[in-house]
C-alpha cells in the first residue's frame, strides 16, 4: 500500500499573483500536474493534496481526476499540521508506507521516489542533499556512526548545526501507521511556532525505527518555487532537461537553449529542429522532418519527410508525408496537408482537408473544405465559407486549378479537372473539365484623360 501526500496549501506571497502557486506553469504545465504526473508513476493507492490558499481554484483545476483526493488545511500552522489534515485519508495496513511531496517542487522524479521508498527498509527515509550553502533549509544532523538522529529547522539550528551541509529537501517517505501516531505528538514549541513535520524524524528514531537517507539523481530535482525568479530558472533547467533526452534519442536541436517543449514531443529518426520553436500539446514528428525557425506547433502530427519553413504556426491539425509548408504558413484546427502538398507564405488553413500534392503557395484563405489531390489554388483564392451566421463547405474534385484570386462562396463545388479563370467569384458549381470564370469582359476607352486639378 502506498500513499503519496502533496503538501500544496501555501500562499506563495513572493510570486506576487492572484494565482495560487502551485497553479503556475513549467513547461506549460502546472507545477501541481507535474507532481501528480510524476507521483503516478510509482502507482500509488491513494494521492491526497492538501490545499488552503487559492483551495477552490486549485480543486478546479484538476476537476474530473478521480484519483485525487483534496484536503483542505487552514489556517496553515506548517508541514506536519499540513500532512496531519491528510492523515485521516491515509490507508495505514500494516505494510503501508507514505510518500510526502510538496506541490511547489515540481520536478521530483519517478526514480528518485523510487530510491527513497527502497531506502526507507521498512522504516523511514528522508531525502537530503549536500549544498554549499545550506542557509535556509532545515539541516540533518547525525550521530557519530553517521546515523540520521534528527531534523532540525534554520532557524532553530544552533551555530554548529547550521554548519551542516546536508539539508532536508523536504520530502520523505515513512510507514504509515507509525507516521499517524508520530504526527498526534508534534508540537508547535519551536522558533516559528508551528508543527514541524520534520520532528517525526527524532520520534522515529526514539522508537527504534530506524531512519535512511536516500538522494535525487539530479540536483535540480529537488528546487522549489518560491518566486517568479526560481520559476524562470527551474524552467530553462525543465527545458534543458528535455532538450537532452531529445539529444540522446537522435533529435538534431540547432541549439538547446533555445528549445522550447509545453507539453510531449515524439520524434522520429533523424528529425531536424532549428531555433526558436515552441511545441505545445502532444506533437509527433516522423522520421527526418525538419523545422525550421520560429515555428509554434501545437497539437499536431507532421509525417515523416515533411519541412515546416519558418514562423509557420501550426495548430490541431496533420501535415501528410514530404509535405512542405511555409514559411509563414498557418494552419489552424482541423487543417489536414496531403502527402507532398505545399502549403506556402501567408496560407491560412481551417478545417480542411487538402489532398495528395495540392499547391497553395501564397496568400490564400481556406476554411470549410475539401480539396482533392493535385489540386493548384492560386494566389489570392478565398474560400467564403461564412455568411455571418452560417458556415458552408467548398469542395474542389482532384486536378482543378483555381485560377489567382477567386473567391469561392460557398456552398459550393468545383468538379474534377476544372480551371476557374482569375478573379472568378464563384457562386454556383463549377462543371468538370471546363473553363469557368466571372469576369466583366475588359475594354479600353480610347482618348480618355486623366482628370487634372483645378
Ligand atoms: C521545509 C522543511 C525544511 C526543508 C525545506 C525544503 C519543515 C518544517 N521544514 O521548510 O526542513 O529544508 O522545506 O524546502 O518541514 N505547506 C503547507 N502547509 C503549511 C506549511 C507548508 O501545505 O502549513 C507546504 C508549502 O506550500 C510548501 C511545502 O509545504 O509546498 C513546504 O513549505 P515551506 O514553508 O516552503 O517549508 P520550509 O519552511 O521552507
Ligand atoms: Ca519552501
Amino acid at each position: 500500500m502506498l500513499n503519496i501526500v502533496i503538501l500544496a496549501a501555501g500562499l506563495g506571497k513572493r510570486m506576487q499573483s492572484d494565482l495560487p502557486k502551485v497553479l503556475h506553469p513549467l513547461g506549460g504545465r502546472p507545477m501541481l500536474a507535474h507532481v501528480l504526473d510524476n507521483a503516478r508513476q510509482l502507482q500509488p493507492d491513494r494521492i491526497v493534496v492538501v490545499i488552503g490558499h487559492g483551495a477552490d481554484t486549485v480543486r478546479a483545476a484538476f476537476e474530473g481526476q478521480d484519483d485525487i483526493q483534496f484536503v483542505i488545511q487552514h489556517p496553515q500552522q506548517g508541514t506536519g499540521h499540513a500532512v496531519q489534515q491528510a492523515a485521516p485519508l491515509l490507508d495505514d495496513a500494516a505494510d503501508s508506507a507514505t510518500l510526502v511531496l510538496y506541490g511547489d517542487v515540481p520536478l521530483v522524479q519517478p526514480d528518485t521516489m523510487r530510491r527513497l521508498l527502497d531506502a526507507r527498509q521498512g522504516g523511514m527515509a528522508v531525502l537530503t542533499e549536500v549544498l554549499d550553502n545550506p542557509s535556509g533549509y532545515g539541516r540533518i544532523v547525525r550521530d557519530q556512526q553517521d546515523r540520521v538522529l534528527r531534523i532540525v529547522e534554520h532557524k532553530d539550528a544552533t551555530n554548529e548545526e547550521r554548519a551542516i551541509k546536508e539539508v532536508n529537501t523536504g520530502i520523505l517517505a515513512a510507514p504509515t501507521a507509525r507516521l499517524k501516531q508520530w504526527l498526534n505528538r508534534l508540537s508547535n514549541d519551536n522558533a516559528q511556532s508551528e508543527y514541524y513535520l520534520t520532528d517525526v524524524v527524532a520520534f522515529s528514531v526514539n522508537d527504534k525505527v530506524e531512519v535512511h537517507a536516500a538522494h535525487p539523481a539530479a540536483s535540480w530535482e529537488t528546487l522549489g518555487v518560491n518566486s517568479r525568479v526560481q520559476q524562470a530558472q527551474l524552467e530553462r533547467i525543465w527545458q534543458a532537461e528535455q532538450a537532452r533526452r531529445l539529444l540522446e534519442q537522435g533529435v538534431t536541436l540547432a541549439d538547446p537553449a533555445r528549445f522550447d517543449l509545453r507539453g510531449s514531443l515524439s520524434c522520429g529518426r533523424d528529425v531536424v529542429i532549428d531555433v526558436g520553436c515552441v511545441f505545445e500539446g502532444q506533437v509527433q514528428l516522423g522520421d527526418g522532418v525538419k523545422i525550421g525557425p520560429h515555428c509554434v506547433i501545437r497539437d499536431a502530427t507532421i509525417a515523416a519527410g515533411a519541412r515546416i519553413e519558418a514562423f509557420s504556426h501550426i495548430q490541431e491539425a496533420r501535415v501528410g508525408d514530404d509535405a512542405r509548408v511555409g514559411p509563414y504558413a498557418r494552419l489552424r484546427p482541423g487543417a489536414d496537408i496531403g502527402a507532398q502538398a505545399h502549403v506556402g507564405n501567408f496560407v491560412e488553413i481551417k478545417k480542411s482537408r487538402l489532398g495528395q500534392g495540392c499547391k497553395a503557395n501564397h496568400l490564400a484563405y481556406i476554411g470549410d473544405a475539401q480539396v482533392g489531390a493535385r489540386v493548384n489554388i492560386g494566389a489570392g483564392t478565398i474560400t467564403c465559407n461564412y455568411d455571418g451566421v452560417n458556415k458552408y463547405s467548398t469542395i474542389i474534385e482532384d486536378d482543378a486549378f483555381i485560377g489567382s484570386d477567386t473567391q469561392l462562396v460557398a456552398p459550393v463545388t468545383v468538379g474534377q479537372g476544372a480551371t476557374l479563370g482569375a478573379g472568378t467569384t464563384l457562386t454556383r458549381d463549377a462543371p468538370a473539365g471546363q473553363l469557368t470564370l466571372s469576369r466583366p469582359p475588359q475594354k479600353s476607352i480610347p482618348g480618355w484623360k486623366r482628370p487634372t486639378k483645378k
